[in-house]
């Protein structure tokens, strides 16, 4: 390719001056290779139009002493070494006691990985026997690219490895004083959409509990001035589940950098000779879309990339889970009765939560003991398997595999399972401890167990949950790998699940941490789907699940119509509203049918009628948040098939506080010249073209009143050939 043809789709490079760029549908991303072997970023936007629009790769000048050419260079993966003091991504000290590094480009390498374009360029210390590889996969339908990098030692000692980010990712120049988007948040309160503006300074989010943790999560969006629909957004995250952090910092040029990965908070990764490392994953794109084409690329993507196969391609099941109906008081005869009134109401899977195994009759006694209780389930759980499936369901099981009770068989057997200091108590935290699942007996063990429960029993769907965070994180054995248990636990529970699933391949698995405490892009490559949170509130689900729906997709985002929300006894909030809210996401129930009334009943099988037929647009359907960001006191949102001919839309009144009228919400991304047929509930089927939907929109048809909910259905109409 000359340097003047035009950069079509996929990875482009000039090998003479050293420079790649990754031309994505609406955007592009450059970095070229100095002289002197230093990797820097050179764009990283709106798609260029030749490689002859890149600058050369080169150092700068000094701008002082203080400020040197290398500080000051936009290095792709900048290290900890010579004369730079911005953000940096790897740390290593050498067996001879040196910490500083000096990585050279050696060599590229263009192919494809998991069927995205991928380009690696290899790397070597200028010195010692350490390969550095820079990973970068494109997907170019949706303007995203997913970093990583490994590293391998080459030598015959070991080298210790400090800092290991996955990127460091560049804004344009141009782009100097972003607004910086976060979801914050804690135990039953998660994924708040917090807005910030970026100055001279860190940010940092970070994750250290040893998950993903409640308080951040990890993505951000950077933006400048954008809306829902229009205006350039950066946006990422990281694929990770164990300590993470990432740190938002300005330059000595004012402009934004974005590193992150593995916390580097007590990590130490003994790199041993001959033996290779790769970070996970950070995905990021950009686009000109705002905030709903940043969720509408990340989304796509999750589905089509992250989510494991062959579930990804099938819906995903609305649930009755019992948790809040039966508590710890699970037993056979209850569970029986619930299952009959969840599958009259049209529920797919059936999960009994906590409470189930040996021992359980609270949350003092019995993790790792993953028997059922013989006072609750005498004949196992057979029997009640056999008539959850009668019913026409799956069965599903609660678990919390990298747990244990001191009160419990296991821990009596193995009291040097769990993380430990042996000088320091063990800090107990909803009365239980965390197995160390760096060990590889340890993990063999839960293997085993889990393995044994699926083989004996027709169960299809777990809820994995981790209630507590990880602490006294020592492992006496092996002090030479205790600061690496941050990755190898996470690493652990990434492989059992695995390992489960292949070879269970009709299992699917919902990722919970006491709520949505693990929801990110990494537990997506082996679970299907997120617990949110435990606050099942429908006011207060709705602020959560329009955070989470900023990173991740509907099918993920799992929603409970439940009876008691956190500040009553009993719930006052219309059926309808509840309903609405849940079925934003994977539908599911949550509260105890046994005391709902026919009519209840009724109406709640009506609107579980209604998901199902809704069921392929909300999950897999673009979905584009209609009114401002931030909890609006009027919420609409559409969900749009791929292909654009049917779409649904949810629209929720919180407050009635002035009697206002509902104002029209303008619909998105249709066809100017079709004609669509809008289904509104009391109202007459009406034909609009695409162009007056979005240009007039539709009034919400929303009831009087406080917890005012609808649904309106759209379907675009065949073109008339005369
Ligand atoms: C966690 C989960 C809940 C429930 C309980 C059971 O808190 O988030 O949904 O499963 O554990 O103990």
């Amino acid at each position: 390719m000359s340097a003047t043809t035009p950069l079509t789709p996929g990875i482009q490079r000039d090998p003479a001056r050293q420079v790649w760029v990754l031309v994505m549908a609406h955007a592009a991303y450059a970095l070229g290779a100095t002289p002197e072997g230093l990797v820097l970023h050179l764009h990283w936007g709106a798609r260029l139009g030749a490689l002859a629009d890149l600058s050369d790769p080169a150092l700068g000048r000094d701008h002082s002493s203080m400020d040197t050419a290398l500080h000051l260079a936009r290095e792709e993966y900048p290290v900890y070494g010579g004369l730079r003091y911005g953000e940096f991504a790897l740390k290593a000290t050498f067996a001879d006691g040196t910490r500083d590094l000096d990585l050279r480009y050696d060599k590229d390498e263009i192919g494809e990985e998991d069927g995205l374009p991928t380009l690696t360029l290899h790397l070597h210390d200028a010195v010692y026997p350490l390969r550095v590889s820079l990973i970068y996969r494109v997907d170019v339908a949706h303007d995203i690219i997913v970093r990583s990098v490994r590293i391998e030692n080459q030598g015959n000692v070991a080298i210790h490895i400090e800092r290991i980010f996955s990127a460091v990712w560049h804004l344009s120049r141009s782009y100097m004083a972003p607004t910086l988007t976060t979801l914050a948040g804690r135990w039953g309160a998660e994924t708040q959409i917090q807005r910030q503006p970026v100055v001279a300074g860190i940010t940092v989010l970070e994750g250290r509990r040893g998950l993903t943790g409640q308080t951040a999560n990890p993505w951000f969006a950077l933006d400048s001035a954008a809306t829902q629909d229009a205006g350039a957004v950066y946006f990422g995250a990281l694929a990770w589940s164990g300590n993470w952090t990432l740190r938002v910092a300005t330059d000595s040029t004012s402009a934004t950098v974005v590193a992150g990965g593995v916390h580097d908070v007590d990590f130490a990764l003994p790199l041993a000779p001959g033996a290779a490392w790769q970070a996970p994953e950070f995905v990021a794109g950009y686009t000109e879309d705002g905030f709903n084409g940043a969720r509408r690329r990340l989304h796509r993507f999750i589905r089509a990339h992250v989510l494991p196969a062959p579930q990804r391609a099938t819906p995903r099941p609305v649930l009755y889970n019992s948790w809040e109906a039966t508590w710890f008081f699970v037993e056979e005869a209850g569970q029986l009765a619930l299952a009959e009134r969840a599958a009259a109401l049209g529920a797919e899977l059936f999960v009994v939560d906590d409470g189930w195994f040996a021992g359980r009759n609270h949350d003092r006694a019995g993790l790792g003991d993953w028997t059922p209780d013989p006072v609750k389930f005498p004949h196992g759980l057979q029997p009640l398997i056999d008539r959850v499936q009668a019913l026409g369901m799956d069965f599903g099981l609660w678990v919390e595999p990298e747990m244990v009770n001191p009160a419990s068989n296991l821990y009596r057997a193995h009291p040097d399972w769990v993380y430990h200091f042996p000088t320091r108590p063990r800090s107990e935290s909803r009365h239980q401890l965390v197995l160390n699942l760096a060990r590889d007996d340890v993990r063999a063990h839960v293997l085993a167990v889990l393995d044994g429960l699926l083989t004996t029993y027709p169960i299809r769907f777990l809820k994995w949950d981790m209630n507590r965070p990880i602490s006294e994180p020592g492992w006496p054995d092996e002090p030479d790998q205790a600061r690496a248990i941050w990755v190898r636990h996470v690493a652990g529970v990434y492989a059992i699940m695995d390992a489960l699933r292949l070879r269970h391949p009709d299992l699917s698995i919902e990722a919970c941490a006491s709520g949505g405490g693990r929801a990110d892009l990494g537990i997506l490559r082996h679970a299907d789907q997120i617990w949110t949170s435990d606050n099942t509130h429908p006011e207060a689900r709705l602020r959560i699940q329009e955070g989470f729906a900023l990173a991740l997709p509907a099918r993920v985002m799992v929603a409970w119509v439940t009876d008691t929300p956190m500040d009553r006894g009993r719930n006052e909030i219309p059926l309808a509203f509840r309903f609405h809210v849940a079925m934003l996401g994977t539908l599911g129930i949550g509260g105890n049918l046994l005391a709902w009334d026919a009519a209840e009943l009724a109406e709640a099988a009506r609107w579980v009628a209604l998901y199902k037929a809704i069921r392929p647009l909300v999950q897999d359907g673009d979905q584009a948040w209609l009114t401002p960001l931030g909890n609006a006191n009027i919420v609409a949102v559409q969900y749009l098939a791929p292909t654009g001919v049917a779409g649904v839309i949810f629209g929720f009144r919180r407050a009635d506080l002035f009697g206002d009228s509902s104002p029209p919400v303008r619909l998105r991304d249709l066809e100017p010249a079709a004609t669509y047929r809008l289904s509104i509930p009391d109202e007459e089927p009406c034909v609009r073209t695409g162009a007056a939907l979005m240009a007039q929109g539709i009034t919400l048809p929303l009831p009087a009143g406080s917890y005012a909910s609808c649904v309106v259905r759209f379907a675009r109409e065949a073109a008339s050939s005369g």
